[in-house]
């Protein structure tokens, strides 16, 4: 469904303004070769033999490679002078400059072009079997729509919009609505607490929020609404809240609040008048569907703009932040820009999946993280997909809610995480039997390892043992996924547990603690990238110096990832885990400074250390340890009641502390050091890896520790 070179004049993005059309109609020249059997991207590149050679090339000379595929794979208004300027050691990259494109249009209007009845999204409802097709056209309208609403009320090119709402189709027509105008989203997952809303809010100097009256998730209602109220109180900058509704319920509005529906009654004649003239225009597509909508649309829809020109963005210009865990307390927004992230999103949903035209993909994530941003809503609509978007939770209102919605929504390819593929192992193989899952072609793992049974259970008993599993190993920092099984070959070998092979492209290495680069097999090391990559984030917003310090510093000249990882006899990569203080809860990233930062705000304590344990459900857990003021006498059941809650409050439930362990001191080195290796082999009962305890200040305290943690257990 791609447009083939010489489809140019036929182009019409549905809802464009008539000037700005045909500046939108460049796609490069192609030429016939051999990769092309596999990689239509990569036509243009003359002589490449085979998807081994395709693969060295992407690496040995990736700026032939990215820009034949940057041509192909995306729609430009302008063509990009310079493939990349990038200098690792200074974190410096950018891709594709000179560059001209929207990503909304890239996402819609060239489907809506093809296909406009093609369904985009289907909103798996937390309602059981209440799911809702929307489809291309259909969304572009509700971006249009929404891309006006915002412009009407001030949001310009280059403000920053908040968006705290659940996994629904007017969160991802919110994303695409800030990408028509040039507006850079900030999506907030909707689990997070009013604090860490508010922590986000401020950082990203947003004045703008949307978000809806109320969630919905396991058959429990959770306060939107409320929440963003009760953030409202520490960010005053903030001028609007659009609200939208997802229930019936009515929420207390107040005088920076909008509501939605409202507003777009307000416009009613202007946009009536506009879609007027679209009728009377001389593109024939264009007419056509407006003409057909005319006799279709309800006197609601006549009401709506559907036509919003869309801005002509910048390849590097910013397209979202989006909030993650670092080592340190303060949570840090990494920024994606336009083309390289859409391009490399695109490419790696398509390839690693083998995604084909016409699949129905169903990855489980919610918007909040990096997962939903590329393979719920970029890569599969820029590939023009049907994506689910999946509101509920794995096990409500039973265990067999995701392969019921296999069945009912004939899934071809699922993307979900281990922790859950643990939880329902749990409860056994009839839950899964049950439904039918003969669509399903390409299973997927994302955000943490999977153990060997996890992955077993998920090949043999969901996968009837004939779909491969993709165990994906990527980062909020690099976009996209970047080791995967299967990048280019659907027939390559898989060993369980193992992310195994480097996408196109990706050159990563391994590096002793002396930072020297280790070349031999069969070896463990700190997991850097050697080359960039257009999916790669361009800095921390408002802070470029920890950008560097994070990524560039550690291994000067390389890309740090934080994680650790072996690389098998065969060159095959697994990841071992971080090497940093971050840890890993369900899939969810979370720095263990971030937690103590909040415990340590509790007037009782003195000071805290928190590490993480291997959990069999969650991958890992959350262990406190916890020191209290001189004089302080309290239940420690009370108190560890309160920090819990502080916890959850201030930053989000999956945080709070499955153990507090009350300790007299902690285990310091001779210079003030809490030793966390220590505590962390104690939690893991692994006595017997203790270490060289020779810089302890006081090794009495670690006995103390080890013998406190036996009558916790
Ligand atoms: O430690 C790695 C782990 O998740 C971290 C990235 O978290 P986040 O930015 O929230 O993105 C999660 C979704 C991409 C990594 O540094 N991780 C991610 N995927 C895997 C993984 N660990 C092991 N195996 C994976 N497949």
């Amino acid at each position: 469904m791609w447009l083939p070179c010489g489809c140019t004049s036929k182009y019409v993005a549905s809802s464009f303004a008539r000037r700005t059309l045909a500046s939108y109609l460049h796609v490069s020249g192609r030429s016939r070769c051999n990769v092309a059997a596999f990689m239509p991207e990569a036509a243009g590149l003359e002589g490449v033999s085979g998807r081994a050679a395709l693969r060295e090339l992407s690496v040995s000379n990736s700026e032939s490679f990215w820009a034949a595929v940057a041509r192909h794979r995306l729609c430009w208004s302008t063509p990009f002078h310079t493939v990349q300027d990038c200098d690792l050691s200074r974190g410096k990259i950018k891709w594709f400059e000179g560059g001209k494109l929207n990503v909304s249009v890239n996402c819609l209007d060239r489907h809506v072009h093809t296909c406009p009845e093609r369904v985009a999204l289907i909103w798996e409802r937390d309602e059981r079997g209440s799911e809702m097709k929307y489809t291309y056209g259909e969304l572009l309208e509700m971006t249009c729509r929404l891309g006006n609403l915002l412009r009407r009320h001030g949001v310009k090119r280059g403000d920053c919009v908040t968006i705290y709402m659940p996994t629904c189709p007017l969160a991802v027509a919110s994303m695409l609505a800030c990408a028509r105008i040039g507006a850079a989203h900030n999506v907030v997952f909707a689990g997070f607490s009013a604090d860490a809303l508010a922590e986000r809010i401020r950082d990203a100097q947003s004045s703008t929020v949307i978000t809806v009256n109320q969630g919905v998730r396991g058959g429990k209602v959770t306060e939107l609404k409320k929440t963003v109220d009760t953030a409202m109180q520490s960010c005053p900058t903030v001028k609007q809240v659009f609200v939208a509704m997802r229930t019936d319920n009515p929420v207390t509005m107040t005088a920076r609040d909008i509501a939605m529906e409202e507003v777009r009654e307000q416009k009613a004649n202007q946009i009536l008048e506009i879609q007027i003239q679209a009728v009377e225009g001389e593109f024939g597509i264009f007419e056509q569907i407006t003409k057909r909508r005319k006799i279709t649309v309800t006197h609601e829809m006549l009401k709506e703009d559907v036509v919003c020109e869309p801005a002509v963005m910048n390849s590097e210009d910013v397209l979202f932040l989006l909030y993650t865990s670092g080592s340190t307390g303060k949570p840090k927004g990494l920024v994606h820009t336009q083309a390289g992230y859409l391009l490399y999103a695109a490419l790696t949903h398509r390839y690693v999946f083998s995604y084909h035209d016409g699949d129905v993909f169903g990855c489980v994530a919610d918007i909040g993280w990096i997962t939903g941003h590329s393979y719920v809503v970029y890569g599969p609509l820029a590939n023009g997909a049907t994506t689910v978007l999946f509101e509920s939770t794995p096990i409500y209102p039973d265990p067999g809610r995701y392969w019921d919605m296999v069945e009912r929504l004939k899934i071809n390819q699922f993307y979900g995480a281990p922790t859950a593929i643990r939880l329902l192992l749990k409860y056994g193989d009839q839950w899964v039997n049950k439904y039918d899952r003969s669509t399903l072609k390409t299973l997927g793992s994302v955000g943490e390892p999977i153990n060997t049974e996890a992955w077993e259970w998920y090949h043999r008993v969901v996968g009837d043992g004939r779909c491969p599993v993709v165990d994906t190993w990527w980062q909020t920092e690099t976009g996209g996924i970047c080791i995967a099984p299967r990048p280019s070959d659907p027939d390559a070998e898989i060993v369980p547990g193992m992310a195994m092979r480097p996408f196109f492209g990706i050159n990563p290495v391994l590096m002793d603690t002396e930072g020297e680069v280790l070349t031999s097999n069969n070896t463990s090391g700190a997991l850097c990238m050697a080359q960039p990559w257009p999916g790669m984030a361009r800095t921390i917003h408002n802070n470029h110096q920890r950008f560097i310090d994070t990524y560039f510093q550690p291994y000067p000249g390389y890309f740090f990832t934080g994680d650790g990882a072996y690389r098998s006899e065969e060159g095959y990569y697994q990841i071992t885990g971080r090497l940093d203080d971050v840890i890993n809860v369900s899939g969810h990233r979370i720095g263990t400074a971030e937690i103590e930062d909040v415990v340590n705000q509790c007037p009782a304590v003195a000071e805290s250390a928190v590490v993480g344990y291997t959990h069999s459900i969650k991958g890992q857990g959350v262990y406190a340890f916890v020191v209290l003021k001189k004089g302080i006498d309290v239940q420690e059941a009370d108190l560890s009641r309160q920090l819990n809650g502080m916890v959850s409050e201030k930053i989000a439930k999956y945080a709070s502390p499955d153990f507090i362990q009350f300790a007299k001191r902690l285990p310091k080195t001779r210079s003030g050091k809490i030793m966390r290796r220590v505590l962390r082999k104690v939690v893991e009962s692994d006595l017997e890896g203790l270490g060289d305890l020779s810089t302890l200040d006081d090794p009495a305290a670690v006995q103390e520790i080890i013998q406190g943690h036996e009558k916790l257990l």
